[in-house]
């Protein structure tokens, strides 16, 4: 695929996403292995759309490992390029989570509100054990004290976009992570 006219700088193809993820989720599957299982349940892996879509299957194919798939939405953005910091959940897990290991799967932390949140209601909630696997990591954005416990790439303070991360719910659907140009968005006509 073309470069996309808004991408100024493609950080990842999905190529390296790909080969990043196989690690990530070969360490993943390590862990839990290690981590006793007294409740027969298999391991709850939620993942909050719609950002997480494509590296949330991205991973799941590459992990060999028992679990079972949810989703939750959770709302923080309001369509643009800052974070509102106020989440709010537009949908809720289906899956008992009472004494489950839980791993959320994000696209991206920034200020780290979103996953805080998350972490709490599912610890409230009964949660064993809950877990964060993260696409992108900004920490010179956090804003609370949250860490994800996998990530595949840490990046500087920029917008980015594609491989499931939208700018007013567009641009998801690029087959890479790029830097958006972010002077051209004013007067872009889609
Ligand atoms: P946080 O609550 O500030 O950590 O924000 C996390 C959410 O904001 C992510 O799940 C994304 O949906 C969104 N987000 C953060 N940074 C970016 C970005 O650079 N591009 C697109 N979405 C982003
Ligand atoms: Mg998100």
């Amino acid at each position: 695929m073309k470069k996309h006219p808004l991408a100024k700088e493609i950080l990842f193809t999905d190529k390296q996403i790909q080969e990043r993820t196989i690690e990530v989720a070969q360490e993943i599957k390590a862990f839990y292995e290690k981590t006793p299982n007294e409740t027969n349940n298999s391991l709850l892996v939620i993942g909050l759309l719609k950002g997480c879509i494509p590296f949330y299957q991205t991973f799941c194919m590459n992990f060999d490992y028992e679990m079972e798939m949810d989703f939750m939405v959770i709302s923080s953005y309001l369509g643009g390029t800052k974070s509102n910091g106020e989440p709010k959940i537009n949908l809720d897990v289906n899956s008992p989570i009472k004494d489950r290991d839980i791993l959320i799967v994000e696209d991206i932390i920034e200020s780290g509100v979103t996953l805080e949140y998350v972490k709490k209601y599912l610890l409230n909630k009964g949660a064993k054990s809950v877990k964060i696997l993260t696409m992108l990591d900004k920490p010179t954005e956090r804003k609370v004290d949250i860490h994800a416990d996998w990530t595949c790439f840490s990046i500087e303070k920029h917008f980015v976009i594609g491989f499931g991360l939208d700018y007013q719910e567009k641009l998801r659907n690029l087959p890479y992570v790029a830097i958006c140009d972010t002077d051209k968005l004013a007067d872009w006509k889609w």
